[in-house]
């Protein structure tokens, strides 16, 4: 977007209160200060999307979309920032010139995507789709199913291929894997599952055979400039804001297991594309929930897909369940077992160590004196990685009872396990992440909430902020920061709509932004909290400056550079003293 002069736009947005904006749209119910109403970014039943008449914003408390009018007006039409200025301005007789269109590099593919999958849902729809809608209901697929996941049908009987020539060029189909180099279908004769990457745009497909049984069961969209696997979790956009009341994601192997799910009202269910689970797939997992639930399939392959998926959500901090089943696959245990009998398995989780106690089980003859002693020690093994200190108590107790064995012994076999691990280098390593890791989520914190009160609270807190914090460590939060101070000693207040207009341009700094503003935190702060923050903010920074120093001077040969470091490191622990 050109640069276009703030007041100008800031006095567009004061001409259209947001109320007036979002009712063009949405009904709203005053309840307290605020309006609420169904938010319309996401499939809402409960009135979810406050608009605040004095903040000028909306805000939905449940997919967290917020902002002012001119992106709610871009959301809604679908169009850029500016082109919503625009839009507002028009009304008022006004244009506004230097703001460009919004630049999505893919909307065309997307669209492309998008027209493609219509075309599949409405051969599904013809009586060329007879013969697939009876498989889909003979696997009790029904038609309120089909709808929620916009399943179609690609059928050698109408070619997609064609129709989208009238309006697209054939590079591109090829590129997008829907089309052959010759103008014919990639898809043919499947039922086409569609596929979407984490904001919900049309990106790929799972095609399904439903006929014959000599070729490969699925075909799925090749790795495409918009379809990249390992970057994707099936259903994560319908998932991502139905997680259940633990707050849980469930992680599945196939599309049909998560359809499935969804028809017994389990909506929280993804599942990576074939693959199996990366520390990619987690940490987009990772910034929605703590929790993660594994319900692979009842066989031995899903057995070690649990396994090693453990290995890798080994040293994450999150919360692991276990479901195992007695059936090939989630959707099998449900058409077989009912509801009932699914809800039982995913209300009670295995935890980590029960699932390795009945792996490690399984291969042994617990009747055999020397067996029952090995299977004992691995147990112990695996309990030395568990960090919840009830859980190894409970465990050691729980041996104990089974095999009479007494529990002094049992612990201190655990704590002699706990104690060469120690000096193991490696999971000392680990260890030392973890603390790291642990240091920065409190100053990540300390960080945002220091920024979300600057922002609420500018008189009370800007000028306070920018004489004690030294250095915000993380840049993007680090420019924000210094665009609050800037702001507000322009205008003398910050108005956050406004506010949201000024950043709007800055991409980074917007993101950050937008994260810290859905926080909402409590209203009320102490001076003692801001000066906690500022702590943590400037120890952080402290803890890094020193080590980076540290390394230096270790590698510093010139006696009279080694004092200045050292100088240096004491001016900064000086710092810690003062303050
Ligand atoms: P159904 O057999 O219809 O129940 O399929 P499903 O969705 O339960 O899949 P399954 O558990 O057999 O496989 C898990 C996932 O692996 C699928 O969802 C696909 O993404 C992928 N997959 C399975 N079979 C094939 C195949 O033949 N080719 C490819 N490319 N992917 C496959
Ligand atoms: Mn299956």
């Amino acid at each position: 977007m050109a640069y276009v002069d703030d007041a100008t736009i800031n006095a567009i947005r004061r001409r259209h209160p947001i109320k007036e904006i979002v009712e063009r749209y949405v009904t709203l119910t005053k309840k307290g200060n605020d309006y609420w109403g169904l938010c319309p970014f996401h499939p809402d039943n409960n009135a979810s999307m406050s608009v605040s008449t004095k903040l000028d914003m909306f805000q939905c408390f449940a997919c967290h979309k917020a902002g002012n009018i001119f992106n709610f007006i871009a959301d809604m039409e679908n169009i850029s920032y500016g082109e919503a200025i625009n839009l507002l301005a028009k009304e008022d007789g006004y244009y506004v010139s230097g703001l460009t269109k919004k630049q999505n590099p893919h909307a065309k593919d997307y669209e492309i995507m998008s027209l493609a999958g219509k075309f599949y849902q409405n051969n599904l729809n013809s009586a060329l789709g007879n013969n697939a809608i009876k498989y889909l209901e003979e696997r009790q697929i029904d038609r309120d199913t089909i709808k929620k996941f916009e399943i179609g049908l690609a059928t050698d009987k109408q070619a997609l291929t064609p129709f989208l020539l009238n309006k697209y060029d054939l590079n591109d189909l090829i590129e997008l894997g829907l089309s052959n180099d010759n103008s014919s279908d990639i898809f043919n004769n499947r039922i086409m599952i569609p596929i979407h990457d984490l904001n919900g745009n049309p990106i790929g497909f799972g095609g399904r055979i439903y006929q014959t049984r000599d070729s490969s069961k699925y075909v799925n969209t090749k790795a495409t400039r918009i379809f990249d696997k390992s970057k994707i979790l099936y259903n994560y956009h319908r998932a991502h804001n139905k997680l259940n009341k633990d707050n849980s994601i469930i992680i599945m192997e196939g599309y049909f297991d998560v359809i499935r799910a969804s028809t017994v009202g389990v909506n929280n269910c993804v599942a990576p594309m074939g693959t199996s689970l990366t520390k990619k797939h987690i940490q987009i997992l990772k910034k929605i929930t703590n929790n993660i639930i594994l319900c692979f399939d009842g066989d031995k392959a899903g057995r070690d897909a649990t396994v090693r998926a453990l290995e890798l959500l080994e040293d994450e901090s999150v919360n692991v369940g276990i479901i195992r089943l007695e059936e090939k696959d989630p959707d099998e245990f449900i058409i077989k077992r009912g509801k009932e009998e699914f809800l039982k398995k995913i209300n009670n989780p295995l935890s980590v160590i029960e699932f390795k106690m009945n792996l490690l089980k399984e291969d042994k003859n617990l009747n055999d004196t020397k067996e029952v002693s090995n299977y004992l020690d691995e147990i112990i093994r695996e309990l030395v990685k568990e960090k919840d200190s009830f859980m190894v108590t409970l465990t050691l107790k729980k041996l104990e009872r089974r095999f009479d064995v007494d529990y002094k012994i049992l612990e201190d076999r655990y704590n002699k396990y706990k104690k060469s691990n120690k000096k193991d280098s490696l999971s000392n390593n680990l260890k030392v992440n973890n603390t790291k890791k642990k240091l920065l989520n409190k100053y990540g914190q300390a960080t945002n909430n220091l920024l979300y009160y600057m922002t609420v609270s500018p008189h009370e807190i800007i000028d306070y902020a920018e004489k004690h914090v030294i250095m915000i460590m993380d840049s993007k939060k680090r420019r924000l920061f210094n665009e609050l101070i800037y702001y507000y000693h322009k205008y003398g207040t910050i108005i956050i709509a406004d506010l949201i207009s000024y950043l709007n341009t800055k991409t980074d700094v917007y993101d950050v932004f937008n994260e810290i503003i859905n926080m909402n935190l409590k209203k009320e702060y102490t001076k003692e909290e801001i000066d906690d923050y500022i702590k943590c903010v400037n120890d952080y920074y402290k803890i890094n400056k020193t080590d980076k120093l540290k390394l230096e001077l270790n590698t510093e040969t010139d006696p009279m550079k080694q004092a200045k470091i050292l100088m240096e490191i004491m001016k900064i622990r000086g710092v810690n003293n003062n303050d």
